[in-house]
């Protein structure tokens, strides 16, 4: 690529760890960094709101176009807004975890979505997770990565993440959203074509971003 223009493209299950490793590397390599699962739970956060019905799927299909959604893309300090009000913290909440996956479920929202992820990635120089990236939103990308891990693993780390102690109901809600995102129809989390698969069971955050990098500077001597 153009230097500066490379897309990394970070697939994986919930709790694998994506979030960090992509930011991690973004950071390093001086890259933007996209959260499309914030834009999700952003999109879930505001229905919530509405009090619209989020298992009623034709009721979110018809509101999907409504809220106004923008993603900070700093690694260091990413950001997302909905109507200009940051929900950061909010999204990452009980409320938004139980009702994100079915959501994302709803073809609407994907277009919607997807609508707005195209911008942001614009001419690259960018590392973008979530669950379709490499296989919907940026097939192109110079490198797709899918990153997994154990489930015990990512229950561990989520529940340390959020400063909780029920390890068990963790797991149990990760495995729920693995479930619904893995089985929708539309843009379900598969391993994209061409994705190198990264299990980061046994890895350090540290290893997963010097593999990241290392992939990054290898389609870089490629072109
Ligand atoms: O990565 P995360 O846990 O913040 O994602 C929250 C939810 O958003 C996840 O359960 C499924 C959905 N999602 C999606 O469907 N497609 C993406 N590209 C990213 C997230």
């Amino acid at each position: 690529p153009v230097p500066g223009s490379l897309v990394i493209a970070v697939d994986g299950t919930s709790g694998s760890g994506k979030s960090s490793a992509s930011r991690g590397v973004a950071d390093r390599l001086g890259l933007r960094y996209l959260d499309t699962g914030a834009m999700f739970r952003a999109m879930t956060w505001w229905l919530l709101r509405e009090g619209v019905d989020v298992r009623d799927g034709v009721a979110v299909a018809a509101v999907a176009g409504r809220p106004r959604i923008e993603s900070g893309t700093d690694p260091l300090a990413p950001t997302i807004t909905v109507d200009g009000v940051d929900v950061s913290v909010e999204i990452r909440g009980d409320e938004v975890n139980a009702a994100v996956s079915p959501v994302s479920a709803v073809p609407e929202v994907r277009t919607r979505l997807l609508e707005l992820q195209r911008e942001a990635i614009g001419d690259g120089g960018i590392v973008v997770e979530g669950r379709d990236i490499g296989s919907v939103v940026w097939p192109q990308a110079e490198v797709k990565v899918y990153l997994s891990a154990d489930p015990a693993a990512r229950a561990q780390r989520r529940t340390a993440e959020q400063g909780g102690t029920d390890v068990a109901s963790t797991e149990q809600s990760l495995l729920e959203r693995d479930r619904i995102d893995s089985g929708r129809a539309t843009a379900p989390l598969v391993m994209a074509d061409g994705a190198v698969h990264v299990d980061s069971t046994h890895l350090t955050l540290e290893q997963v971003i010097d593999r990241l990098t290392e992939l990054a500077h290898e389609a870089e001597a490629r072109e």
